[in-house]
Order: C-alpha cells, then structure tokens, then sequence
C-alpha cells in the first residue's frame, strides 16, 4: 500500500536551514543547507522552496537565523528580527501563508522582548515558534487528510494541478494529504495531474510523489484537462490554495480557474484544500505574483521556446470565484458555501486566526 515516510521539504538542522532543492526535482535530490536570511530568502524567490505551507514553515526558520546570528544583545536580535521579517516579506506577494508566519514569529519576538528576554532566551523563543509552525501544519495536513478522505470513494479519479503535496508543505500535504489519507485507507484511486506549465510543479514535484508513494498516477499536459475530464473519468477535482478569502475565492496556480470552470461544466465537484493559515480574514482583494517573462519563453530557463524578447504574460495564479467552489476542507472540518458563514465559524470557533 506503498506507506513510505513523506518528505520534510525545510527543517532546523543545529543551527541552519536545510531544505530539498524543488527546482531540482526529478533529476537531482540536492539537499541545501544555510544560516544566511538572504540565502533563504533567494530559495523562496527562485522556488527552491515553494508551496504556501513550506515557504510559511521557511519564513519562520529564516527569522530564527536572523535573531540567532545577531549581534549587540536582545535589541540588536529584535532590529535584526524586523529587518529579516521585511525581506522576507518581499519575496512573493500571493502566499499568505509567508506573512501569517512572520507576523507570528515578530509577535512572539515582541511579547518576549516586553517581559525582558535576553538574546539567548530570544533565540530558543523563536526556535519554539518555529517549529510549532513546522509541526501544527503537518497535524493541520493530517487532519485534513481525514476529512478530504471522507469526500473520496472506492474507485474515484482525482484530478490535481500543481504541487500540493509534502513538498509544499511542512511534509504531509494539503490536497495531496486528502490523496495520500484515501491511498493510505485502502481506497482504490487513481490520480491524473496536470504538468502545470510554465514552472511544471505538476509533472516534476506531484508525479515525483505520487511515484515515490506508489500511488497509481498519469501526467496530463494543462490543455488535456478539458478532455481527461470528459473522457478519462475524473470523478472530482482536487487542488490546494495560496490564500483563500472569507468569501471563499481561491487563489491558487495559474491554471485553476480554468479547471474549476470545466469542472462545473462537466458536473463534477472542484475541492479546495488547505490549513486555516491559507485563510486570509483580512483582506478583500488577492495580489497575484507576476514573474520573470523568461520562464515563459524557456523551459526551465534551459531552451528557448519562442521568438526571443516576445512580449508574456506571467501570473503566477488566478483567482477562483467561490460559486466554482464544491467545499473547502480544512483541518477544522468542510467548509461550504456560504463560506462567509462557515470559513467564519470555523475560523471563530479557533479563536481568532492567529
Ligand atoms: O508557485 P508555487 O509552486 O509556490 O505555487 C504553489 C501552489 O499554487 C500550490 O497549489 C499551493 O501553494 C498549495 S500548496 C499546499
């Protein structure tokens, strides 16, 4: 039944930061290991680390490095804490996951720094917090294993895009968690994945772990998705998220619009998964990221595709409006619609989101 351990993508290692480089993956099992903020926050940039639940566990190790090489006592730790909260803060927009992570870490800092802690004191602090991060996002992915688990059924075809797996995660998975709770139950599915063009987190990350898992799995290209849907059996749709709104719009990978649409079209339920640090209370809009035209014109920065210096567009997500929206699982229970009334119990019944 192919139960193998799942991966933890960032971990503390005495010390620094070590993490599996994703750009890497399938080729190359390239473990990197840093003390420096800045090296962190350029793996978050480039995708090294990737996935909101994994870059919110990152940010949170990275602002243990930034207080643990500081110098000139508790003040100097909490100048260096702010400053590394703010680079990590630039470097991707759409997660919310990064921000709900370093707003934690900087309120624990505060709270310490308020009753008097020293700079050892101070270190072990946020250590603690982040591995709290780190361990409350695997239980949160469980959790919602088992309550995605209950949606799926013997016989069921689940189609994913994107990585959504222990990859991007603190190690167990969000959407791919529901996937892996059914596998691990003895139910009979089989998964079709999209490549997720341009970055391809699909066909290199989500194939790479369903194989490793031994769960029966075929790559589609995106623009399959349409005819896999009518013709090959997909039963539900089944995808993570960046940053969910209380009203239920979905930010997740460039492509998922597009599915939820076909999804309602062939009459078919489209599930979002995701912790409740994917939840986002706050806001009313979603600021989508915006990357390099390169990886559009290139596979992988490696060959060129297309004419040189043609004018792309490079969303790095889309927003799914909550109408497209079948339920939303999160480790305290299915949220549907109206999600207002549901993501807000949920979240209140959790005592506030932080
Ligand atoms: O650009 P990426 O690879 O970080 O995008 C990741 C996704 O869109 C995932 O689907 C999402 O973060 C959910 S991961 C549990």
């Amino acid at each position: 039944m192919g139960k193998r351990a799942a991966i933890r993508p960032v971990d503390w290692d005495g010390g620094r930061v070590v993490w599996i480089n994703q750009r890497n993956i399938p080729w190359k099992e390239e473990w990197r290991r840093s003390s420096s903020v800045e090296e962190l926050a350029r793996a978050i940039e480039t995708l090294e680390i990737r996935g909101a639940p994994a870059i919110g566990v990152a940010a949170g190790f990275a602002l243990t490095l930034a207080v643990w090489g500081a110098r000139g006592g508790a003040q100097g730790a909490m100048k260096a804490l702010r400053r590394g909260a703010g680079r990590i803060r630039s470097t991707r927009p759409t997660a919310v996951n990064l921000f709900w992570a370093v707003q934690r870490m900087l309120d624990r800092a505060e709270r310490m720094h308020d009753e008097g802690a020293t700079l050892a004191g101070l270190k072990e602090g946020m250590l603690e917090e982040a591995r709290a991060i780190q361990r409350e996002d695997i239980e949160a992915n469980m959790a919602i294993g088992r309550y995605g688990n209950s949606l799926v059924r013997d016989g069921d075809v689940i189609l994913t895009h994107c990585n959504a797996g222990a990859l991007a995660t603190a190690g167990y998975g969000t959407s791919y968690g529901v996937i892996r709770a059914a596998w691990e139950s003895g139910k009979d599915i089989r998964v079709i994945a999209t490549q997720t063009a341009p970055l391809y987190q699909g066909a290199r990350l989500t194939i790479w772990e369903l194989t490793r898992d031994g769960i029966p799995a075929t790559l589609i290209t995106d623009s399959m998705a349409a005819y896999a849907m009518g013709n090959e059996g997909v039963t539900k749709v089944m995808v993570g998220a960046d940053r969910i709104l209380l009203n239920g719009s979905v930010a997740n990978k460039i492509g998922t619009l597009g599915l939820a649409v076909i999804a309602k079209h062939v009459g078919i339920p489209f599930y979002v998964a995701a912790p409740l640090s994917t939840v986002d209370p706050k806001s009313r809009s979603i600021p989508i990221e915006s990357r390099a035209p390169e990886e559009v014109r290139t596979f992988l920065g490696k060959v060129r595709m297309t004419v040189e210096d043609v004018p792309v567009l490079n969303p790095a997500f889309d927003v799914t409006p909550p109408r497209l929206v079948s339920a939303i699982i999160t480790e305290r229970g299915i949220a549907r619609k109206p999600y207002e009334r549901s993501l807000g119990n949920i979240i209140g019944a959790r005592g506030g989101k932080g």
